[in-house]
């Protein structure tokens, strides 16, 4: 369980977080929607304490992450987080990038990250790429090396943020694809999307935020037919969305 209570944050003379409240149950898939500017990279960020919150307090299973650096180093050790820009090294194939960290952080033995890492490219739909470099990657290729990356370090959750706003709509699909067939299989993740369709049919629960407040926290079946607040109404009357599935 991550608990999250009374989360505020500012950034100079802005509130980005204001009083946020939250429990997030690890057996139901959150989609986190809301205009940009809303707080939704903000709230991620403070999760895996990249950002640190000004006050409140978030407890994953009654831990308090922020109480002790031991504790937040435990806390990440158990999140990976995928971004919208993919932040690989360019100098380093597919297989590195996803290797680094096994060696560098989980102190594997090259054979041993080498062992992992293929199994994740190859569940990501890359055993064809090992030994490409970013440069000579899709777009889509690159999001899902990252996912790859993301996923060899065995994390209990992932948090992504975004993962396809840098992508075409062709590389977009193929990486929700990735998404939604990893959620299957079992990944418990928050995601931080403006895909509408793709929030609808991946998330149990949709989180609604708006000017740096959680309005709603509603069954995805419920909240794209009927909102409960006024706002989530005008904005989804804003987006794309026509309900469709893919
Ligand atoms: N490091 C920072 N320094 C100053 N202001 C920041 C910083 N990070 C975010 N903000 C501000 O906080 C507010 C919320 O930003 P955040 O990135 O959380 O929004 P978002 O909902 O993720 O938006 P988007 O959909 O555009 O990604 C914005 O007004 C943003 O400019
Ligand atoms: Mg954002």
């Amino acid at each position: 369980m991550i608990y999250v209570n009374r989360l505020n944050k500012h950034f100079q003379d802005s509130h980005v977080l204001n009083e946020v409240s939250i429990t997030f149950d690890p057996h139901i898939t959150y989609a986190i929607i809301g205009s940009s500017g809303s707080g939704k990279s903000t709230l991620l960020r403070c999760l895996n304490g990249l950002e640190t919150p000004t006050s409140g307090v978030i407890k994953i299973d009654d831990v308090d992450i922020f109480a002790s650096k031991d504790n937040l180093a435990k806390a990440r050790s158990n999140m990976g987080m995928v971004f919208q820009s993919f932040n690989l090294f360019e100098h380093k194939t597919a297989i590195e990038n996803v290797m680094f960290a096994l060696i560098k952080v989980k102190q594997h033995t090259k054979e041993e990250a080498f062992k992992i890492a293929s199994q994740a490219l190859d569940k990501v739909g890359l055993s064809h790429r090992y030994n490409n470099y970013p440069h000579q990657l899709s777009g889509g290729e690159k999001q899902r090396v990252s996912i790859a990356r993301t996923l060899a370090m065995s994390p209990q959750l992932v948090l992504f943020d975004e993962p396809t706003s840098a992508l075409d709509p062709e590389m977009t699909i193929e990486v929700l694809k990735v998404i939604k067939a990893l959620v299957k299989d079992g990944l418990k993740c928050i995601l931080v999307t403006h895909e509408m369709t793709f929030a609808k049919e991946v998330a149990d629960m949709i989180v609604y935020m708006d000017q740096g407040k959680i309005l709603e926290v509603t069954p995805s079946d419920d909240f794209f037919t009927q909102p409960q607040t006024l706002r989530a109404q005008q904005f989804l009357s804003h987006t794309q969305f026509k309900g469709e599935t893919q």
